[in-house]
């Protein structure tokens, strides 16, 4: 089966098992960033009126929403959400990912935690036995590029700015290569001490609590 078909079908049955008969209460649903999110959002056309509204992670997810006829809402005025559904880069056997490879990873990182339940939907390619081979994003505040990037070079990463890319939010991103990621929840934590970062990539200390590849759930 092709990447794409993987992720469609991914998208699919997370739609048939947390949106159509799962826990979801057709209330507000917290929604990811990505292509694999894309398919997903496309499969909640028939079910468009169990849902009260969406809260999303990017600018982009909110426009196809949108044309759905679903409304998006802020964060502050949903409160918080029964389910999100987003993807992911890579992702290890304890379902700690790395996402942040389409610059969303702030909001996604915000939405996770103000929802009961994390659905990561994927296609195989992203399991890994350990993570790092994906390069770690990292969201900066812009003047402090520099800066963050020497502290991760001492740490023992390889940072490589993503130039010409500026987040929602106005910053930049750092993606760090080389990184053999053996220690995810200590790394994350390590790295959310430095001044000037805003968001790591690294869901560690959240990972996801199901995650579902093609129609596998593990
Ligand atoms: C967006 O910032 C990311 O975290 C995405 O969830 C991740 O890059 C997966 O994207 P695809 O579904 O396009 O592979």
């Amino acid at each position: 089966m092709s990447q794409d078909n993987e992720k469609r079908l991914a998208a699919e049955t997370a739609v048939h098992r947390y949106v159509e008969n799962g826990t979801f209460k057709g209330g507000i649903i917290g929604v990811g960033t990505g292509s694999t999110v894309n398919f997903f959002i496309d499969a909640l056309a028939p079910f468009r009126d169990k849902i009260k509204a969406a809260v999303s992670s990017s600018e982009a997810s909110s426009d196809r929403l949108r044309k759905l006829g679903i409304d998006v809402l802020d964060l502050n005025a949903a409160g918080r959400l029964d389910l999100y559904v987003d993807g992911a880069d890579e992702c290890d056997a304890q379902k700690r990912l790395i996402k942040g490879g389409g610059a969303a990873l702030t909001r996604e990182k915000i939405v996770a935690a103000a929802s009961d339940k994390f659905v990561c939907i994927i296609d195989a390619s992203k399991q890994v036995d350990v993570l790092g081979t994906f390069p770690l994003p990292i969201e900066v505040i812009p003047m402090a590029r520099s800066l963050v990037a020497r502290e991760i070079v001492a740490l023992g990463g390889q940072p490589v700015w993503r130039d010409g890319v500026v987040t929602d939010n106005g910053n930049w991103i750092l993606d760090v290569h080389n990184w053999r990621i053996t220690q995810p929840v200590e790394l994350e934590a390590t790295l959310n001490q430095i001044v000037g970062i805003v968001t790591v990539g690294l869901f560690a200390k959240r990972p996801a609590d199901v995650v579902i590849v093609g129609n596998r759930e593990i």
